[in-house]
């Protein structure tokens, strides 16, 4: 079984690099791999080891798999354990004079940074491991032999059906599963439009937005023109003659506010008025905390809205699933440059993905981790409150990122000093449309993914993250 990293500390909140490998099943392979580091002094004496459940998710094996190992290594004195203050490195386990270098240890991998809050990820141990392997086994079980040849390059009628029902009910969006194309995620969505010219510059963009669609879209011949953004979202009012506009109406990326009711009213009134299109990148719609959810633009006019979702924020960027909902005369356009068999999308990941949906575990799921990110948005606000109450967060009424405010000109050190204390973080400046006019301020900030770190492993992240402030 290949290794994997473990943030290991309350104390010192490092990362462990476990190799489950080797002769005798997982229980021994852990064993081995959690002696080694004591030994070798990778885990220090005092520090804290990770509770059981978040340890057996991190790794994809069974809670009593580390319940067993931990016993063990308290049997033989490498651990210490004790009620209320969980599984600790015992004080004398020290290293040995051979640390790191014990026969049969593995060398350890390239290591990524010791906290990441780097915005884009959920929390990848919060995968439904079971509930989606679930449904992976009834797709294949049931799926008649037809499946297995080549695939609709529309999708798969079952994940369309079921998510024309999804998406109806949870975003409020009008849809028939015959107007929904099946794709690889919003970032494939953005090329076939691009490519089937139902996108065409000049485009209008919010002045902050990814680089990476900025970029996607300029490689496929689309112009973009920065469209400034205020306190009610989108300056959708300054749109002319553009012919069209790409918006995150539910939760503007990254700074974080909904689009106003007023301008979605407005913004449909510009597109049928001048024959526009409107892309709505609906990249984390269902995770709202503080308000009723924000529907999706698309339900104001379904003839003048491209509506994107994917599951890379609900379920894993790994997955590169997503859809589009189209309007009626542009998915024969988009049909035609997708290719006559589906050539991006798994046929049979798209099964697993209906079941799941049809089977109300998409929804248990979202509702499960909306619960664990609000919890965590909940101690990022309270931490700074404490800790650093001159910086000001902002967007965080939903979401998988927040937005600090930080006083003018400190950015690019905060970051850099950040990234010394091994916390890595994007800058609010790296969002920037490069041809922002100067009447879009330059803000300093930095963009807080609370979503990236593993359970057990936020604690110690946020604790860094209160480190790197500029004092007030
Ligand atoms: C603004 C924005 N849009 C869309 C996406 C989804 O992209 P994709 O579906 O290509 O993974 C993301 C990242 O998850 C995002 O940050």
């Amino acid at each position: 079984m290949s290794g994997s990293w473990v943030n290991s500390a309350e104390r010192i909140g490092a990362d462990l690099h476990l190799e489950l490998s080797g002769p005798g099943g997982r229980r021994a392979a852990l064993t081995r791999a959690l002696r080694d580091a004591v030994r070798g002094g990778r885990l220090a004496p005092g520090t804290r080891l990770p509770p059981y459940r978040s340890l057996a998710a991190d790794l994809g094996v069974a809670r009593n798999t580390v319940a067993d190992a931990y016993a063990e290594l308290v049997a033989e004195g490498w651990l210490t354990a004790r009620q209320g203050s969980g599984t600790r490195v015992a004080e004398r386990a020290a290293p040995s004079r051979h640390a790191g270098k014990a026969p049969g240890t593995a060398p350890p991998r390239a290591r990524g940074p010791r906290h990441d809050l780097r915005q884009g990820t959920p929390d990848v141990s919060g995968f439904p491991r079971t509930a989606w392997l679930a449904s992976y086994r009834r797709a294949l079980q049931q799926a008649p032999n037809e499946v297995f040849g080549p695939g609709d390059p529309a999708g798969r009628v079952e994940l369309r059906e079921a998510l024309a029902e999804y998406l109806a009910r949870a975003r409020g969006v009008r849809s028939t599963p015959e107007r929904i194309v099946i794709c690889s995620g919003f970032a494939h969505a953005l090329r076939l439009l691009s490519e089937a010219r139902v996108l065409r510059g000049p485009l209008a963009v919010e002045a902050y937005g990814l680089p990476h669609h900025r970029d996607l879209l300029s490689r496929a011949g689309v112009r973009t023109v920065p469209l400034p953004l205020d306190e009610r979202g989108a300056r959708v009012d300054l749109l002319e003659r553009e012919r069209g506009v790409l918006l995150t109406p539910a939760h503007q990326f990254p700074t974080g506010g909904p689009l106003h009711a007023g301008r979605r009213a407005a913004v449909v009134d510009w597109a049928r008025a001048r024959g526009g299109l409107i892309v709505e990148d609906d990249y984390d719609g269902e995770f709202r905390y503080d308000r009723k959810p924000v529907g999706a633009l698309q339900g104001l006019d379904p003839e003048r809205v491209v509506f994107v979702g994917s599951v890379s924020k609900s379920l894993s960027p790994a997955v590169r699933l997503g859809w589009m909902v189209l309007p009626e005369r542009h998915v024969g356009e988009v049909l035609a440059v997708k290719g006559e068999r589906e050539a991006w999308a798994s046929v049979l990941d798209q099964l697993s993905l209906a079941d799941f949906l049809a089977r109300g575990s998409y929804d248990r799921h979202v509702r499960r981790m909306r619960q664990r990110y609000r919890e965590r948005r909940d101690r990022l606000v309270a931490a700074l409150a404490e800790r650093a109450p001159h910086i000001e967060v902002t967007g965080v009424a939903a979401g998988l990122h927040a937005v600090l405010r930080l006083p003018p000109g400190t950015e690019a050190a905060t970051v850099a000093r950040a990234g010394r204390l091994g916390v890595a973080l994007d800058g609010l400046s790296g969002f920037r449309h490069p041809r922002a006019p100067e009447t879009v301020p330059a803000y300093d900030g930095l963009v807080v993914g609370y979503a990236t770190p593993s359970e057990h492993a936020y604690a110690a992240a946020l604790d860094a993250l209160c480190t790197t402030f500029p004092n007030p």
